[in-house]
């Protein structure tokens, strides 16, 4: 059996909503410490709606794979659903990746969630912080790092 799914080949080879938006209204930038990957979502969004996405990645195979798959999973969908997007929902997208990449689309997930929560943070929209509870934890590592 091939390694990759033809889904993730052609996510790969082809990827969706490359690039960046110049007036975006969230931008979410995460990276994995261990591969050293970085993916960058931009986001516009009007009346609560994800209108247009765009995303570099600079990284594998599957986080280019995951980051052209979830772009396209929550373009036009309401943030509130896009919050909801899970890395295992994008994994299965892609008809599946290997165990030791599925970490790869964890940063899709994290990137969008980073996009709407710069989104939330630069328009001073109240939002359950609980929902994001990977960015206050580096937050709070960040303020203990300084002291
Ligand atoms: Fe780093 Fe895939 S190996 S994100």
């Amino acid at each position: 059996m091939a390694l990759y799914s033809e889904k993730v080949m052609d996510h790969f080879t082809n990827p969706r909503n490359v690039g960046k938006l110049d007036d975006a209204d969230g931008i979410g930038e995460v990276g994995n410490a261990k591969c050293g990957d970085i993916m960058k979502i931009y986001i516009k969004v009007k009346d609560g709606i994800i209108t247009d996405v765009k995303f570099n990645t600079f990284g594998c195979g599957s986080a280019i794979a995951s980051s052209s798959m979830a772009t396209e999973m929550i373009k036009g969908k309401p943030l509130s659903q896009a919050l909801e997007l899970t890395n295992k929902a994008v994994a299965e997208a892609l008809d599946g990746l290997p165990a030791h990449k599925l970490h790869c689309s964890v940063l899709a997930e994290e990137a969008i969630r980073a996009a709407i929560k710069n989104y939330y943070d630069r328009n001073g929209i109240e939002y359950d912080h609980s929902q994001f509870p990977d960015a206050s934890e580096e937050e709070e590592h960040a303020a203990e790092e300084q002291d």
